[in-house]
């Protein structure tokens, strides 16, 4: 049975349209229920409206507290009640108890080869440290930041004459492979989560 998805993004959106894409070319058996997002000028939105998903828009900004943001974002994803939470280029960090609402239901993408280069500018530690070799990593959410189980790692090479745009554009065009694939791996009911590893059933 197809599952539903709902997917939460904060700006640009270009792996909310490959995981739409996706859907739309029958590699992922799912359905997107909502997309839900916390800027009410993120580009995410167009992309759902053309797409014709519903849009929740709970304006971090529009709070007193950030325990009230938290309560509305919560209710709205309950409201949802998704198979699946898929966090693409969300870019709050989302506090303990949410968090623990959704184990095993919810996944991020981060731009980096995790465990490196956690939080903000991944791309921008990446040149900082002079590795070479960078990539992209689709986890479970945990409590701790970029740090749950791994689903996927999809790496590319770092280049000599590279910056951090020039790096994250190539990042970029693996997520939009990687993130699918995983979605796709989950949809299917073939991950299976030992401790901190997930395990692909084939
Ligand atoms: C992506 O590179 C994603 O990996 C990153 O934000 C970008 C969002 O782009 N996420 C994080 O850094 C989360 N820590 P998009 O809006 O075009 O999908």
């Amino acid at each position: 049975m197809k599952k539903r998805i709902a997917v939460l993004a904060s700006g640009r959106g270009s792996n909310f349209q490959a995981v739409i894409d996706a859907i739309a070319a029958g590699t992922i058996p799912a359905a997107c229920e909502a997309l839900i997002t916390d800027n009410p000028g993120a580009y995410a939105i167009e992309r759902a409206g053309k797409a014709g998903i519903p849009v929740r828009v709970i304006d971090y900004r529009s709070f007193s507290s950030r325990e009230a943001y938290e309560r509305s974002l919560l209710a709205a994803m309950q409201e949802v009640d998704a198979d699946l939470y898929v966090l693409a280029g969300y870019m709050r960090i989302l506090g303990t108890d949410l968090v623990r609402s959704f184990s095993g239901k919810m996944v991020n993408i981060h731009p980096a080869l995790l465990p490196s280069f956690t939080g903000l500018h991944a791309q921008r530690q990446a040149i900082l440290h002079g590795v070479k070799v960078a990539g992209c990593t689709v986890h479970f959410v945990d409590e701790n930041l970029d740090c749950g189980p791994i689903i996927l790692q999809y790496c590319v090479p770092v280049l000599d004459g590279d910056d951090e745009d020039t790096l994250a554009d190539r990042i970029l065009e693996r997520e939009h492979e990687c993130y699918p694939e995983a979605i796709r791996l989950f949809c299917e009911d073939r991950l299976d989560v030992i401790g901190r590893r997930v395990r692909i059933r084939s």
